[in-house]
């Protein structure tokens, strides 16, 4: 099959793509999503902005009063920021489950837990298919089929994998899964096939799914919808509008993100930077990334390549979400945290299973790559670089369902067998399930035995 040679849709842009590295403009993005003259990861960005930068206030007031809209368009919690997405010329193109619109929720406990006085999570678990892979891919299932794409493709560790199928499905396209075998959560995997993609299960890591798919979009007519796809970034962006609009403006000291293929943090440092660049906040909070120990190659990078290029690992975790040694976007996140200030951590197996646990004793279930931002908030207080007196949001990114086998094994005890560490301090919060005789008796023991513990 012959190259698709244009992944930019057709019609009236107002937007353009500029490489993050040699800043070069064009209208085209290729297959790749790659500058054509140096490589780099391509960007989008809003000419029109220079000459007539969109009104604060006006946006402020548009995104609230669309809230009382009843067109889909409006009721989507990402398409109602459009005035900061590329254009569409017709709102019954939008592919759109009603994404967005997530809770912010306060957590005390954790706050304490953690040593600060106001922590908030962001819980983008709450999405249509569980997780923040939503957001971006409203936008990015929109424009491919505006591009007149048939095919839809990614590769995965579950999460983008479902929610590409979903819109895919909603959208009338069709979609190619390309997954890890045996490293993602079954009900992940169970969502890409309800939804109809073609799912194949590659006998490789996530990397490697990703490598594959590069080789792939050249040679057939898919349009690749993995988070290099800066369309993916532009919905994602949306979570930061959302959140900061659910603070009244105000700006959190901290916004602590999980890290994978470093994607969101990239979109949720765009907007904070094009929030800031229109007027709509004063400051910027200090966008953090966290990583799993055994998929550390941001702090890596960062530590052993001061940022100047990847330091690629062989990655393993039970937070399969993140289990990414290659990460894509890295560069990106990069400039995030330069621009920014954040810090970027790396936290353990354990330190991950607790602050889970942690978390969902609060009642609030999210899957363990979120975790992680619990995990590495403890850590960057201990080390001072969140402050005693600051304000501090999660991004939780996924649900709870994601991933239930790691939670039953938690509570059941099974999670660390064998392994060398002190298990003992998670005992605390192990709610093991228990296996009773039905009868009264049985079941009042295990009350009282509750109450007193
Ligand atoms: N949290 C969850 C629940 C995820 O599914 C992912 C990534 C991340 C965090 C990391 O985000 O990659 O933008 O840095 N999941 C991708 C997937 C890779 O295929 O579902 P990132």
């Amino acid at each position: 099959m012959s190259p698709f040679p244009t992944s930019a849709p057709a019609g009236q842009m107002d937007f353009l793509f500029r490489c993050i590295g040699c800043e070069d403009l064009s209208s085209d993005a290729g297959q790749d999503f790659r500058c054509s003259r140096c490589g780099d990861l391509l960007e989008i960005t809003y000419p029109d902005w220079k000459q007539a930068k969109p009104d604060a206030e006006h946006l402020r007031s548009a995104w609230h009063n669309r809230r009382l809209s009843p067109k889909p368009i409006d009721l989507s919690g990402v398409w109602r920021f459009r005035d900061v997405l590329p254009r569409l010329d017709d709102s019954e193109q939008v592919i759109t489950l009603r994404e967005g619109n997530t809770p912010l929720y306060d957590l005390p406990r954790c706050a304490r837990i953690a040593g600060v006085p106001r922590l908030f999570a962001k819980h983008l678990g709450m999405n249509p298919t569980g997780s923040f892979k939503d957001g971006g891919m409203t936008v990015a299932a929109t424009f491919a089929r505006r591009a007149g794409f048939r095919w839809v493709a990614c590769a995965s560790t579950g999460n983008t994998s479902a929610s590409m199928a979903a819109y895919a499905a909603r959208g009338g396209l069709r979609s190619l899964v390309l997954v890890p075998e045996g490293k993602i959560s079954w009900s992940k995997l169970s969502q890409s096939l309800d939804y109809g993609a073609v799912t194949c299960q590659l006998r490789t890591d996530f990397d490697g799914c990703l490598r594959l798919l590069q080789e792939l979009v050249l040679r057939a007519p898919v349009y690749q919808l993995n988070s290099i796809n800066p369309f993916r970034l532009e919905g994602q962006k949306t979570v930061a509008l959302e959140l900061l609009e659910q603070l009244d403006w105000q700006v959190p000291d901290h916004i602590i993100v999980p890290g994978g293929n470093l994607g969101n943090s990239s979109a949720i440092g765009k907007a904070l930077l094009e929030m800031r660049d229109l007027g709509l906040i004063a400051k910027l909070p200090k966008l953090s990334v966290i990583q799993a120990e055994g998929a550390n190659a941001l702090v890596r990078t960062l530590r052993e390549a001061a940022g100047k290029h990847l330091v690629s690992v062989q990655a393993e975790t039970r937070a399969t979400a993140i289990r990414i040694g290659n990460p894509a976007s890295w560069k990106k996140a990069v400039r995030v945290l330069e621009a920014t200030g954040g810090a970027c951590e790396q936290v353990s197996e354990m330190e991950i299973a607790q602050a889970k646990a942690e978390i969902g004793a609060e009642g609030i279930g999210c899957e363990p790559a979120s975790a992680v931002t619990l995990a590495g908030l403890k850590k960057l207080v201990k080390q001072k670089f969140v402050k005693p007196e600051e304000t501090v949001v999660l991004i939780l990114t996924g649900h709870l369902l994601k991933d239930p086998d790691f939670t039953i094994e938690f509570h059941r005890g099974e999670l660390f067998k064998g392994s060398a560490g002190n298990v003992s301090a998670l005992n605390p919060l192990r709610r093991p399930p228990a296996v009773l005789d039905a009868t009264i008796d049985a079941v009042m023991r295990t009350l009282e035995q509750a109450e007193k513990s």
